[in-house]
């Protein structure tokens, strides 16, 4: 299938489950208290790329025609479309805390605008949120594989925050951060388009691998887009992971390829950017530039893709929402924002 002769219009196609979701959301996080209500209006406004919701229905889509009809989407999956957003909202929320952020989706945090308490509040209630919406679709299968994947995304914020300042961390514990902080929840949404539709165990485990490995990918992009995004595009602070202590790929690729003098001054100039030098930070991504330590990771997101995309080929009838599937794998890897 050539993507590229055939591209979709995804918000015409998906525009009536989309608004479907964006209601059940809205209608799910209602209070009978007046500030809570406005600070949940206050997140539902800017509204973001809208990946895990998309990840669900193009995969209820692609997968609907191997037991029946092609391109169906059931109203368990724009629940579960519903639910996947909320975790993943709640995973944002508690994140700029943790990373000190200023601005979101071209806004300001919760943490900015209401401080750190009213943050992790609201994370708790979107969270609690997600697990009654999910309990609705009466479904055990369901609510267990959204509880376990938020614990694996939990772990993986964990398992980032205990590596944190080490410089000599692993490519493979960086990895498995990202499987768990953000491929898990991407999984899961392609593994339960899947299995709503009744797919057998295999079928679907190949599914969520395919969300799985997409998400490692788009994390990898955007740690590629923290170290050189255009803040303005992106929409979020950016140039936080270094200053955080958090390694990336570009990252502990250079300081992998320096001898042992080299490594301590890069190492020196690391913690300068810990310390709050920003203009230390700019020295660093030029010389990461000049060694080819971007174009590096972005070869191994794409490679990463073109697996996905072999797969999907393999494994999924024709339908739109195969190519759909496809045209998001592309998207991971171009994206600017
Ligand atoms: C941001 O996710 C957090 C990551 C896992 C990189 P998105 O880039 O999907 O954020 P929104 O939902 O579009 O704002
Ligand atoms: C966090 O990764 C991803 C989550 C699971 C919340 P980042 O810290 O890189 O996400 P951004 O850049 O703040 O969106
Ligand atoms: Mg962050
Ligand atoms: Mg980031």
């Amino acid at each position: 299938m050539n993507v590229s002769e055939k591209r979709t219009n995804f918000s015409e196609i998906l525009s009536d489950d989309l608004l479907d979701v964006q209601r059940r959301f809205s209608n799910e996080l209602i209070s009978d208290v007046d500030c809570v209500n406005e600070l949940v209006r206050y997140v539902e406004k800017y509204r973001g790329k809208m990946l895990r919701p998309m990840l669900v229905l193009i995969s209820a889509m692609a997968t609907s025609g191997i037991n029946a009809k092609p391109d169906k989407v059931l109203e368990s999956h724009r629940i579960v479309a519903a639910v996947v957003e909320m975790v993943h909202m709640a995973t944002l929320v508690h994140d700029d805390i943790l990373d000190e952020a200023d601005s979101r989706r071209q806004g300001g945090t919760i943490n900015f605008l209401h401080g750190n308490e009213a943050a992790v509040m609201l994370g708790d209630y979107l969270i609690s949120h997600s697990y009654h919406l999910c309990s609705t679709i009466g479904d055990q299968r369901v609510s267990k594989a959204i509880a376990s994947i938020t614990n694996t995304v939990c772990e993986g914020e964990l398992l980032q925050l205990w590596n944190r300042d080490k410089l000599d961390l692993s490519l493979d514990t960086y990895y498995e951060i990202l499987r768990r902080k953000t491929g898990a929840l991407t999984g899961v949404c392609t593994k339960m388009g899947a299995q709503l539709n009744g797919l057998d165990d295999d079928f679907v485990q190949k599914m969520y691998w395919i969300g799985e490995e997409l998400g490692i990918a788009f994390q990898i992009i955007d740690d590629l887009l923290d170290l050189s995004g255009d803040e303005a595009v992106v929409g979020k602070t950016l140039g936080v992971d270094l200053k955080k202590g958090k390694l990336t790929l570009p990252m502990i690729h250079f300081l992998s390829t320096l001898e042992k003098n080299e490594r301590e001054n890069i190492e020196a100039m690391i913690r300068q950017v810990e310390a709050g030098q920003d203009e230390i930070a700019d020295n660093l991504r030029k010389m990461m530039v000049e060694k080819g330590c971007l174009d590096y990771a972005l070869q191994l997101a794409s490679e990463r893709v073109a697996k996905v995309i072999e797969e999907i080929e393999k494994l999924l009838p024709e339908s739109q929402g195969k190519m759909m599937l496809l045209e998001v794998a592309h998207a991971v890897i171009k994206r600017k924002s």
